[in-house]
């Protein structure tokens, strides 16, 4: 019987190799040993058939979304789960959308674990500034419950990358040096340096806090209890829900306040999905000024899609709402026809402030510039880390600058997925751009074009 060993690092490739490995030779899944890392072997047991050079599968892309994720979690069962699924897709392709599935079904519920605590290692993880070399240096310690550093040191390098660091957890290290990431063997909970740093969380989480809309059940289901121990500011949990009432009451009295300056570069660091009272006190840009209010991104907060266009309008300015003008209609329309409903998806903007020049009565808009957009970011990263969607829509050039750094020719990238920090994007015009286009027949060209973009967007819905 064929023993496959899977290794802690790079789990996935490996899964990947062994079953392209077994499906080619026809290995039925009961016949297959699945061992993790360095578990103890037979010594006796058989290898996987090699790959061999020709094999081509095909596989259905909602096998290999599952896949990819649902790899990391923490059952034993998962590498032997998950090539069951893929034997049994050999027969029946449809298999992936096959809700009374319960194999599938099984999978589901562990690729969403999985989702769901990287987003806890995004949120949760706090970093204590070690002695330095060169550039600064910051030691961090996380306990998650599946096997997520891995997949998830991709992101920390995107967010911090201009300081070295070093994530320790029980089962991997990974590591951030000079700009690349590696990994050594986990380790028991090291002794972290005290740092001021802590004191900054306590003021940001303390002014965060607003007593009069405390649940305390909302609360630990978003931050759970098993992750207190290592976050600073939750030593303030019990006291602030003690005094939540009376806080309340002092509240309406009083105006509001914005946190310290001085725990910006904390602030500026942390992947919080934006509610409207946050947005609301943003100074990172000078867009606050002249506009009516912020306006957060709205939907599902378990959206397989999100789609990001540039900046609230005349309308969304004054409603408060993403896209409900005439481009937001637009949108609305297209999306219709090819069956991608707008409740399914999370709808939000590159930059949350409406940028205009009065002229007489008439706001008219403005493109956010370089600077505006990349202080933006922090609240669109803070979108993505809560939601974590499967792709991202990027309506014209302004969300393709935020989300991949380059705002070129949308016209040429359309229609493309584009890979940037482990995030699928797909790339489209913007529906303003739709609107104004002069000529009737490269309009309808291009809307052709944004339609089939969408209807593509649709597919990475899960029924
Ligand atoms: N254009 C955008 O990019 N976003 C909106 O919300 C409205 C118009």
């Amino acid at each position: 019987m064929p023993t496959v060993h899977i290794p802690m690092r790079h789990s996935d490739t490996a899964f990947r190799e062994a079953a392209r490995g077994l499906l080619g030779s026809a290995t039925a899944p009961e016949h297959v040993i699945w061992q993790f890392d360095n578990a103890d072997g037979d010594l006796f047991a058989a290898p996987p058939p090699p790959v061999g050079p020709n094999k081509h599968l095909s596989v259905p892309r909602a096998y290999v979304d599952l896949m990819n994720v649902a790899v990391w979690h923490s059952d034993p069962q998962r590498f032997g789960r998950l090539y069951t699924l893929l034997w049994r897709l050999r027969d029946r392709p449809g298999l992936m959308s096959d809700r009374g599935d319960q194999g599938l079904a099984k999978l589901r519920e562990m690729e969403k674990a999985v989702r769901r605590d990287k987003h806890k290692m995004t949120a949760f993880v706090r970093f204590r500034e070690i002695d330095g070399g060169a550039r600064r240096r910051f030691a961090a310690w996380f306990e998650p419950t599946h096997f997520i550093t891995e997949p998830t040191a991709p992101f920390f390098a995107n967010r911090f990358g201009d300081m070295d660091w070093i994530i320790q957890t029980p089962h991997l290290t990974a590591h951030f040096e000079s700009g690349k990431i590696r990994f050594s063997d986990g380790v028991t909970k090291p002794p972290l340096p005290d740092d001021a740093t802590e004191d900054l969380w306590r003021t940001y989480y303390a002014n965060i806090f607003n007593p009069a809309r405390l649940k305390v059940k909302a609360m630990q289901a978003e931050m759970p209890k098993k992750y207190w121990k290592n976050l600073p500011e939750a030593t303030l949990i019990p006291d602030m829900i003690a005094q939540a009432e009376r806080r309340a009451r002092d509240m309406q009295e009083a105006t509001p306040t914005l946190p310290p300056l001085r725990s910006d570069r904390i602030l500026a660091r942390l992947p919080v999905a934006p509610t409207p009272d946050a947005l609301n006190a943003c100074i990172r840009c000078p867009l606050y000024k002249s506009a009516t209010q912020a306006v957060p991104g709205e939907g599902p907060r378990d959206a397989d899609v999100m789609i990001v266009g540039e900046q609230p309008g005349d309308h969304e300015d004054l409603s408060g709402r993403p896209f409900v003008g005439p481009a937001g209609q637009l949108f609305d329309g297209v999306a219709k026809q090819v069956g991608l409903a707008r409740e399914r998806v999370f709808i939000t903007n590159a930059v949350k402030h409406f940028k205009f020049t009065a002229r007489g009565k008439r706001r008219i808009h403005q493109r956010p510039d370089a600077p505006e957009i990349e202080a933006c970011k922090w609240w669109l990263n803070g979108e993505i880390a809560e939601i974590s969607p499967r792709l991202i829509l990027a309506m014209g050039a302004t969300a393709a600058q935020a989300l991949t750094g380059s705002g070129k020719n949308i016209g040429q990238r359309r229609g493309k997925i584009e890979h940037h920090n482990g995030q699928d994007i797909l790339i489209t015009y913007h529906p303003s751009y739709l609107l104004r286009v002069p000529d009737a027949e490269l309009r309808d060209r291009d809307t052709a074009l944004f339609r089939a973009d969408l209807e593509q967007a649709a597919t990475w819905i899960r029924c």
